[in-house]
């Protein structure tokens, strides 16, 4: 089982006399300045020279080269992109690290993947929040806090996990909870979940509103039936708070009956052959070397799947059924 952490589990005085510094200023970057800046802790941005240094000034940072920070911090916590870090870190960040040093991804991607390997003498953990950066500000401030993935990958100084709980305390998460992972059952874990459910649930969204649409149903009716009444999320709601069983019971009897009884169709698509074979892609590096090489290559396939997406007229009846609609 599992280690689950709490508020109570953490000690903020750990990081007393403590300089954090956050590299990259992006969708999780910025919320988690300001939260541990809100928590008291002493923070120090470092970003190349580029636009978020205005979001950074914005919020009352002052920010600086990534390589000048590291000298003058204790902690350095990593928020660029997966496919980004392992350049910036050789070029800007291990050159300058020290004995001491705590490193914090927030992701295990780099780490598990074996395109970031930091040296002997430093410290080096995770700690990946379970939602949107948005979320991780907004939860802060509300006090609800939200869940995260802890880990640690290296433990020099012998305090790695004692430290890491006091940042995720002071960032809002422990108030929902940590769990502990390792670095690898992370890095797996998210990629699984994005490539072996969201392309399936995708897959049969637009599988259903395309076989509607071509028998004549009206796009609004399809559109508004599927997603824009917010039934699904209400589901993922219940479901995420209560569990899926209790959501699927919430809905009609009639309901239950369909989803039941229909649900063996689905079985029959073999589905788990396919999920162990996304997986195996994830464990055995495939999909990670095939991510570097996109990234070197200037995202040539991306950029094809992405407008190819782009061309389906199913997107553009949606958009004019959410205008019509909201
Ligand atoms: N997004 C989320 O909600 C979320 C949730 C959980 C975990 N995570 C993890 O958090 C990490 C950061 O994700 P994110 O979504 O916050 O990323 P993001 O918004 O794309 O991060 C952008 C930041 O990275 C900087 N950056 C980009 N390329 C750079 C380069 N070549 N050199 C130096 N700086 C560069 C950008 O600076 P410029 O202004 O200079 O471009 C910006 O400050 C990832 O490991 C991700 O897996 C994200």
């Amino acid at each position: 089982m599992a280690t689950i952490y709490r508020e109570i589990d953490a000690n903020l005085n750990v990081l007393s006399g403590k300089t954090v510094g956050i590299i990259g200023y992006g969708n999780l970057g910025r919320p988690v300045a300001n939260n541990l800046r809100d928590s008291s802790l002493r923070v120090m941005v470092g970003l190349r020279e580029d636009f978020t240094r205005d979001h950074a000034r914005d919020d009352g940072f002052a920010p600086q080269d990534i390589e000048s920070i590291i000298p003058r911090c204790h902690i350095l916590m990593l928020f660029l992109p997966d496919e980004v870090v392992s350049e910036v870190y050789l070029e800007r960040i291990s050159p300058f690290l020290a004995r001491g040093h705590l490193l914090v991804f927030a992701s295990g991607y780099n780490i598990a993947f074996g395109f970031v390997e930091p040296p002997p003498f430093v410290d080096v953990g995770l700690i990946a929040p379970r939602t949107i950066g948005e979320a991780v500000r907004s939860r802060f401030l509300d006090g609800s806090g939200f869940y995260s993935f802890v880990g640690v990958g290296q433990d020099a100084t012998g305090g790695t996990l004692e430290t890491l709980l006091a940042l995720a305390k002071a960032m809002g998460s422990l108030r929902a909870g940590a769990i502990e992972v390792s670095i690898d059952q992370e890095a797996q874990l998210d990629l699984f979940v994005q490539q072996a459910i969201l392309p399936a649930f995708h897959h049969v969204m637009t599988t259903a509103a395309e076989v509607l649409l071509e028998l004549g149903y009206p796009p609004e009716a399809v559109m508004l039936d599927m997603i824009i009444s917010g039934e699904f999320t209400d589901y993922l709601s219940r479901a995420s708070e209560r569990g899926l069983l209790h959501a699927l019971r919430l809905s009609s009897l009639t309901g239950q009956y369909g989803i039941f009884s229909r649900l063996h169709r689905f079985k029959e698509l073999k589905l788990e052959g396919l999920m162990e074979a996304t997986l195996d892609e994830i464990r055995n590096g495939d999909f990670s070397t095939e991510w570097s090489r996109e990234y070197e290559n200037g995202y040539p396939r991306l950029t094809r799947l992405l407008q190819a997406q782009e061309k389906q007229t199913l997107y553009a009846l949606e958009q004019g059924a959410l205008e019509r609609l909201k």
